[in-house]
């Protein structure tokens, strides 16, 4: 039997005096409260280990949210026992019962858990009510359900028999255990690196990122309560290394699910290639990493439609998001309107706490990105070849906040047009309109990622040949409008070279990289 397509879970608005916003805030007001001690969860039981860490506000940072316990070498390696454990049950699960549960913590999430996970991701990543809802609500609910959608139509792909043969193949999951390793930035990406192999029958040791151990806590109870064995997904917070160094020298390490940086995934998967001779089988690498995304406007663009993608697009989420505009290109012709108009959209931006909700931005995650952020924010106020045309404040008086930054470059290549910088910083290269063909070579081949980008015209032969100019300059290429919000079932998620494996989030594509299929053929 097949699972029906899904719909795309319907975003909240949380406009004044709507009973979403009644319920959120009441949330916030009890979350805030509590003085929560997340322990590990490994084979079912909470671990406390007494090394503890603090999960602070962001945009207020002396306010201790909770405290999270660290693993240690002993807990990573019976986190990996009881994942090793939990698989031998979890394989034998008919897959539509596996589905049942991933399908009813879709159905929590999107009843009781919703401001739960919404309020955990504003003050623990100091999301806006809008950013967190589109994430650990609506996009979580739908990797849930698409993935079992997905899931379905493979089970359900057999090959051709004949009357003398009868063939057929088994989707059986990975040897071995994955290792999921999740960024800050998406709740909802840190729900689905441990789900995705999960749901294929795979057991999972997950490491979430440091700054964002208290949204994930909850996605780990909430799939608890749906149901989830004991095991087959292991809640291990602690530092990459040692947990880096027990599981890739473990011999049943069957795979990685990653998102995070570039330097981190290729780091790993080094150590992963030389230690090549000690596992069963060649672990599946799979990785979502950094990005320099752009958006190139043709001198035909809609002004108005390219100010909405670059102000939406870079500063919604503090720039932190992996798919943000960071650079733009725009014609000369058509930069006097673009600067005055995004110059006057820049200026309504309000940043602050974001259970004001009236600000736009909350703050950046912590003291190291706010660190990075400014030092590229100097750098630019001290160069000769660029000028910071708006914002540039930057304020950790409070919390992590810096102001969206806007820095036209006279050099293409200029440090903040090429680097990756995770923050609300645009950078933006004004070409000469008769340099177009340049320009875009320039921009496919300045940096080494190729996540996302958007280009904007209003000419079909324009758009034809930026498409064609930037070939893997994004694996998700946007016409007319930003770069960032994908939506999973419509637009499935990644990018080439240096932004990861492209093996799309929210996909067919990712799922099978899940699986070891096994051919069986019987004659009679
Ligand atoms: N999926 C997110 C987006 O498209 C980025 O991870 O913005």
């Amino acid at each position: 039997f097949k699972a029906r397509k899904p719909e795309n879970e319907v975003v909240l608005s949380y406009e004044k005096d709507s009973a979403e916003r009644i319920s959120l805030k009441a949330k916030l007001s009890e979350l805030k409260q509590q003085q929560l001690e997340i322990p590990l969860i490994i084979g079912g039981k909470e671990i406390y280990t007494g090394n503890i860490q603090k999960c602070v506000v962001p945009h207020n940072k002396n306010h201790v949210l909770a405290t999270y316990h660290m693993a240690g070498e002993k807990e990573v390696k019976a986190a990996i026992e009881a994942a090793l454990e939990a698989k031998k049950e979890w394989v034998k699960m008919p897959w539509h019962h596996r589905a049942s549960i991933f399908l009813k913590a879709a159905e929590l999430l999107a009843g009781p858990w919703r401001m739960t996970l919404n309020a955990a991701t504003m003050l623990g990543q100091s999301k806006t009510a809008y950013q967190a809802e589109i994430d650990s609500a609506c996009e979580l609910i739908d990797f849930l359900r698409f993935n079992v959608y997905f899931m379905s139509e493979i089970y359900n792909e057999q090959i051709i028999s004949t009357n003398e043969s009868w063939n057929r193949i088994e989707y059986r999951p990975l040897e071995g255990f994955v290792f999921a390793v999740t960024p800050f930035n998406f709740t909802a990406i840190g729900g689905n690196l441990s789900i995705a192999p999960a749901l294929m029958g795979n057991t999972v040791l997950w490491k979430p990122a440091g700054t964002s151990i208290y949204s994930n806590y909850f996605i780990m109870k909430l799939l608890q309560e749906a149901g989830l064995p004991d095991g087959v997904i292991n809640f291990v917070p602690g530092a990459g290394n040692l947990i880096g160094n027990v599981v890739f020298n473990n011999e049943c390490f069957g795979g990685i699910h990653f998102t995070g940086s570039t330097e981190v995934f290729n780091s790993m998967w080094k150590i992963i290639g030389e230690n090549i001779d000690k596992y069963k089988s060649y672990p599946r690498i799979v990785g979502e990493t950094g990005g320099k995304d752009f958006v190139f406007a043709h001198k035909d663009a809609d002004v108005n439609r390219l100010v909405t993608a670059l102000i939406r697009g870079a500063f919604e989420y503090q720039g932190q998001k992996c798919s943000a505009a960071s650079r733009a290109y725009i014609p000369e012709s058509l930069w006097p309107a673009v600067k005055y108009k995004l110059m006057g959209e820049a200026a309504t931006i309000r940043v602050g706490d974001v259970e004001d909700f009236t600000n736009f931005m909350g703050a950046v995650i912590d003291k190291n990105s706010f660190d990075r952020i400014k030092g590229y924010i100097d750098y630019a106020h001290n160069s000769h070849e660029a000028e910071i045309i708006f914002g540039g404040n930057c304020d950790d008086s409070a919390g992590y906040f810096i102001e969206p930054t806007i820095i036209v470059a006279q050099n293409p290549y200029f440090k903040t047009m090429t680097e990756e910088i995770f923050g609300p910083v645009l950078t933006i290269y004004v070409y000469a309109d008769d340099k177009l063909e340049e320009t875009l070579r320039i921009c496919n081949e300045s940096t080494p990622y190729g996540l996302t980008g958007s280009i904007f015209s209003q000419n079909r032969r324009a758009l034809v040949e930026m498409e064609n100019m930037l070939d893997y300059a994004a694996g998700n290429l946007y016409i007319n409008d930003k770069p960032t919000g994908a939506v999973v079932g419509q637009q499935p998620f990644g990018g080439g070279r240096a932004s990861g494996t492209n093996d799309k989030a929210g996909s067919k594509l990712n799922l099978l990289r899940w699986v070891s299929p096994r051919v069986i053929k019987e004659t009679f």
